[in-house]
């Protein structure tokens, strides 16, 4: 009888994730069911000035995902600089997984994928869409709000609060 190997589905989730919110848990628990290994990639963008560094931001989201429970999908949380299509080939990945929250969303995202595709055309983009609840929350916004003291509770997870508050302080 011939065995049949089964290909790893595997995906990359790219973004700042400065700081990871509610919108972003969103997406990666939707995009479970469809992948067997989710890499999380974290982009190390050395032309902004972002909240947390890098290694912050990786910790932060690795001990956010350690508590989430992921079925049969394997979540990985990575960084990488460069084009998020050359990780993805790295990677050996078989999409990009991006979030829609709004139509507003839509042409800057649809450029995105198109220019990814030309790259890699082997790579799918897969759009899947926020909760209407998340629709309005992006990382630049919470950061807005709560540095101008606004409440963040119930758009970004506790330990990204936490440690929003730790920042502030030092
Ligand atoms: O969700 P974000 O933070 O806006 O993510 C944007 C991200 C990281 C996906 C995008 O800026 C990106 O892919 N940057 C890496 C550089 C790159 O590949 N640029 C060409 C995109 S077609």
């Amino acid at each position: 009888m011939e065995l049949e190997t089964k290909k790893t589905r595997r995906a990359i989730f790219p973004g700042s994730f400065d700081p990871l919110t509610n919108g972003h848990l969103d997406i990666i628990k939707r995009s479970l069911p469809l992948f067997d290994e989710i890499v999380i990639a974290v982009l190390n963008n050395p032309d902004k000035q972002p909240m947390f560094s890098v290694e912050e931001r990786c910790r932060l989201i690795r001990e956010i995902l350690s508590a989430m429970q992921t079925g049969e999908c394997c979540l990985v949380v990575d960084s990488f600089s460069g084009l998020t299509a050359d990780f993805a080939r790295k990677k050996q990945a078989t999409a990009i997984v991006r979030g829609i929250r709004a139509v507003a969303d839509y042409e800057y995202e649809l450029r995105m994928a198109l220019m990814n595709r030309r790259l890699e055309p082997e790579i799918e983009t897969v759009f899947l869409v926020a909760a209407e609840e998340f629709s309005y929350v992006s990382s630049s916004l919470i950061k807005q709000v709560f540095m101008l003291g606004g409440r963040v509770r119930g758009l970004v997870p506790e330990l990204v609060e936490a440690k929003m508050k730790e920042k502030l302080r030092n």
